[in-house]
């Protein structure tokens, strides 16, 4: 834990020096220490998370590992070495990890101290304990909670910071309705134990600089659930967690399985400390049954996310973080309702610019569900953990990793990206004026506005303005003579113009990711198509155009020192040589 807060003063050192030699030095050690977790509390600034010493904007773009099962060990040690796990979540655009725990892990002693590979032994997990005799020799044989710290400080060198999520009371699979772990009362979820527990993890990671927040029990549910005891005890969890490590973010999920945080709106909760609150929410295709392949997909985003306003995000109007801390898709591309789902989510997402945590970067289990070795589809690592299971979907996701406003980032002033949630790309201009608009990596976007009727490029005397003829023509830039483009369906996301035959044109891409008008999909209720190719949310950004911006402010020194120019072919090297 110490090691990780000495690093500043390295560079400090080297700082001092001014011999070329000394210069090379320190680019050889920012290079180097920069890899590891740079020490920052963070703490709140609106509803923003940010890091404390610079008060600039901290995006936590996560991916979730589990360490909540059976077995209390962070899944996937029997298949990589911890390094190369921490390595490939960072190669694939990530800054952190919400790593999950069992309360008894801290709470139950004899559990805590047990070996891991004593844990495997007693489960009759035989592969596992080969697998990690190969892969982390020096984890199995760690007790259970040292295994845990061990997983922490790796990660923590590898630069990724790390949400301390208490998962569950009783190690196993989460979660359902009556698993004596929903709310507080039931079997396994006493509050006095809670607490204690949640106090033990909180001390324990003081001091060690990239754990910067614990959510405090993941998806309250069942038949004992309400909101007084909420208040009651989720206060005094806060306050104890605080009290016991005041550095980290305390993070508070909702009721109904962390989708209703809806009672917060007449009664905010009352803590003795400040700048240190976040809530958090989920939300899956699946919350809504089979809603987005039964039903009109518009329709179904503008209702669900109507949904979503009431429950959960009015709170960044109230100005609080919220961090949307698991969501995710079936890997495989062939579930209809998540491929819908995901959509809808990517755009909101973008505009709201909110701070998430995918579900998950474990590719199988070592037991799930009484499986042994069960495959994850919602998984981005294959069940080997080597390959990535879905390289697309991954770049869908990367327009997201970065943020796209927030305290520090006020480069530019406010416009609009024209943000294509089906690919994660944005509306570019071509290198001339008079090649067509094309999909491109949304750090590349000139800044748009949009007046409520036209759509154009903003501070340019070249054409500018977003005009449409035909249908299945390229959309092209004009000055003056623009097309009014008007928001139709309850997406929000579908940009339709009169074309010069009287018929109406939508915005869309072929498939050379040219930008086309093309007849408008899925228009009428009863239409149970996929618009998802038609839709483009227009975000708002404050990022200076043209600057990739990365996830993380150390990551930004780091990729600058060294002269990194292109972010996706950077992404796309690491992804590349983690792959090889
Ligand atoms: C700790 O866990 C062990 C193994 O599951 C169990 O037998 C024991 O009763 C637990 N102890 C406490 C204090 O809960
Ligand atoms: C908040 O808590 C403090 C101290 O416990 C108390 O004095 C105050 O009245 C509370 N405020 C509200 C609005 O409940």
């Amino acid at each position: 834990m110490a090691k990780l807060q000495q690093q500043p003063n390295y560079r400090f050192a080297a700082i001092t020096r001014n011999s070329v030699l000394h210069f090379l030095l320190l680019f050889l050690s920012c290079s180097s220490i920069l890899h590891r977790a740079s020490a920052f509390p963070l703490s709140t600034e609106s509803r923003w998370i940010v890091d404390d010493s610079t008060g600039r904007r901290m995006k936590l773009a996560c991916v979730n590992l589990a360490s909540h099962l059976e077995p209390m060990v962070a899944e996937g040690l029997n298949r990589l070495p911890i390094n190369e796990i921490a390595q490939k979540i960072t190669s694939m655009g990530f800054n952190c990890v919400r790593f999950t725990w069992p309360l008894y892990l801290v709470t139950n002693a004899t559990l805590g101290s047990t070996t891991v590979r004593e844990s495997f032994r007693r489960l009759q997990l035989d592969d596992p304990i080969a697998g990690m005799e190969t892969h982390n020799p020096s984890i199995i044989d760690l007790s259970l909670l040292q295994a845990f710290k061990e997983v922490v400080g790796r990660l923590g060198e590898n630069n990724v910071m790390v949400v301390l999520d208490n998962h569950v009371t009783k190690p196993g699979w989460c979660c359902r309705d009556y698993d004596g772990n929903g709310f507080f009362g039931d079997e396994y979820f006493t509050p006095d134990l809670w607490v204690d527990g949640l106090t033990r993890m909180a001390a324990m990671f003081r001091g060690y600089t990239n754990v910067v927040a614990m959510s405090l029990r993941n998806e309250l549910r069942g038949p004992k659930q309400n909101s007084n005891d909420w208040y009651r005890y989720m206060t005094r969890g806060a306050e104890a967690v605080h009290a016991a490590n005041p550095d980290i973010l305390v993070i508070l999920s909702g009721l109904n399985y962390d989708g209703d945080l809806s009672f917060l709106n007449n009664r905010p909760v009352n803590l003795t400390f400040s700048k240190k609150l976040v809530f958090e929410v989920h939300w899956y295709g699946f919350t809504d049954g089979d809603g987005w392949a039964d039903g009109n997909t518009n329709q179904v985003c503008g209702i669900v996310i109507n949904h979503l306003k009431r429950s959960a995000t009015f709170l960044l109007d109230q100005q609080y973080p919220l961090f949307v801390s698991e969501f995710g898709i079936d890997q495989t591309g062939t579930n209809l309702n998540d491929e819908r789902f995901i959509n809808c989510f990517l755009g909101y997402a973008a505009e709201l610019d909110v701070d998430w945590a995918i579900w998950t970067i474990v590719g199988s289990y070592y037991l799930g569900e009484g499986v042994v070795g069960m495959s994850e589809p919602y998984g981005l690592l294959n069940w080997d953990w080597v390959e990535i299971r879905n390289t697309w979907f991954l770049e869908k996701l990367s327009a997201l990793q970065r943020p796209f406003q927030g305290p520090g980032l006020a480069e530019a002033e406010i416009h609009k990206l024209i943000f294509h949630p089906s690919t994660g790309l944005c509306v570019l201009r071509g290198l001339t004026p008079l090649d067509p608009l094309k999909l491109g990596a949304c750090w590349k976007s000139d800044p748009w506005s949009y007046t409520g009727q036209t759509l154009s490029v903003q501070g340019t005397t070249t054409p500018s303005c977003l005009r449409a003829d035909q249908l299945w023509r390229p959309v092209q830039l004009l000055n003056g003579d623009c097309s009014t483009w008007e928001m139709i369906t309850d997406s929000q996301m579908h940009l339709s113009t009169k074309l010069k035959d009287g018929t109406s044109g939508c915005l869309d891409v072929d498939s050379d990711n040219n930008v086309v008008a093309n007849p408008c999909k899925c228009v009428r209720v009863e239409e149970r198509c996929d618009p998802g190719s038609q839709w483009f949310k227009l975000v708002d950004s404050t990022r200076k155009p043209n600057d990739r911006g990365v996830p993380s402010g150390s990551r930004q020194q780091r990729s600058r020192r060294r002269g990194f120019s292109s972010g996706r072919s950077l992404l796309w090297e690491f992804l590349g040589l983690a792959l090889a």
